[in-house]
């Protein structure tokens, strides 16, 4: 495994933006000590989120963006789409090839910030996912993102300890934004929604919700260990005139499948307009 602290040297490991995604990624890497928190420096527009991150993992705070830039030699780009014009603005002047700079931004892709950049840093455009918080991330990594093979080690170094990461070609990133970028939203719809069903049927909230969650969780578990193909295992827990597939036959009837690909098709397609803005 590659050493990130050597990735590191003696800079920093630095945040620009400081709000929900970059907290879920640093809590996770400071939780499984990938660095310590002193090698953590965050920027943002808001002196409340550097305060909070401040307080809540005792991480270095930068000053602004270009200071954050000065002292750190892996940075994440972690602030909505619509600010990374003023970012790239802000940081162009000091940003060159000693830097490596991981985006997480959705839609934004890597010849708009290589545009942007003309002192030419390594850039690795990647996408994970909130439930990084508790370590259960979604993350992809554009393999063909200009920078070194050693990079992208890197940033599997700081992704590996809070999820699963995958290697994919940059022109998936946006399909991977519709999927797992958005898809924990999807997912908190359906456990709020098979928990209601229980509430219906005279369960307790907190019993429903925690059995909801649990089966959610579970099943995931078992298709990821197995690799059992999904229709599968659900065949193997329908039985013939049984209750699942009375379950099933409402949720067809409902358009629960074709609702779930329309999602994943209309957030990628918004991931390519936000890229294109
Ligand atoms: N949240 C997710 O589930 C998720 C998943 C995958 C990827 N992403 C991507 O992650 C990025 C961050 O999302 P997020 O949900 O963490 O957004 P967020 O909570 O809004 O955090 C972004 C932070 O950046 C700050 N900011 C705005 N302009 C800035 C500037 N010029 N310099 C420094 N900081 C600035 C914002 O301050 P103000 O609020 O004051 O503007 C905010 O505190 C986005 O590009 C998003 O596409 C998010």
């Amino acid at each position: 495994m590659l050493d990130i602290n050597n990735a590191l040297e003696d800079k920093l490991l630095g945040f620009i933006g400081a709000g929900n995604m970059a907290e879920a990624m640093i809590r996770g890497i400071i939780r499984n000590q990938v660095v310590q928190p002193d090698q953590i420096i965050a920027s943002d527009i808001s002196v409340e989120r550097k305060e909070h991150l401040s307080s809540a993992f005792d991480i270095r705070i930068a000053t602004d963006n270009h200071s954050l830039i000065d002292q750190s030699s892996v940075i994440f780009l972690a602030v909505k789409p619509q600010a990374v014009p003023a970012v790239l603005k802000d940081i162009s002047a000091n940003t060159g090839a000693e830097k490596l700079l991981i985006s997480i931004a959705a839609g934004v892709p890597v010849k708009t910030l290589a545009a942007g950049l003309p002192k030419g840093p390594r850039i690795v455009r990647t996408m994970p996912n909130t439930p990084a918080t508790v370590m259960e991330g979604a993350m992809a990594i554009a393999s063909d993102s200009p920078a070194r093979p050693e990079d992208l080690e890197t940033v599997e170094t700081l992704f590996r300890p809070i999820g699963r990461t995958v290697r994919i070609e940059e022109k998936l990133i946006d399909a991977v934004t519709g999927l797992s970028g958005s898809g924990p939203a999807y997912v908190f719809m359906i456990l709020e929604a098979l928990a209601d069903g229980g509430v219906k049927m005279g369960l307790p909230r907190d019993v429903a919700e925690t059995l909801a969650a649990q089966t959610l969780m579970g099943s995931a578990k078992l298709f990821l260990e197995t690799r059992t193909n999904p229709g599968q295992l659900k065949c193997m827990v329908t039985s013939p005139g049984g209750t699942t597939i009375s379950g099933i036959h409402e949720l067809e009837k409902g358009g629960l499948r074709a609702s779930l690909m329309n999602a994943v098709e209309a957030a990628t397609i918004r991931s390519i307009e936000l890229g294109k803005a």
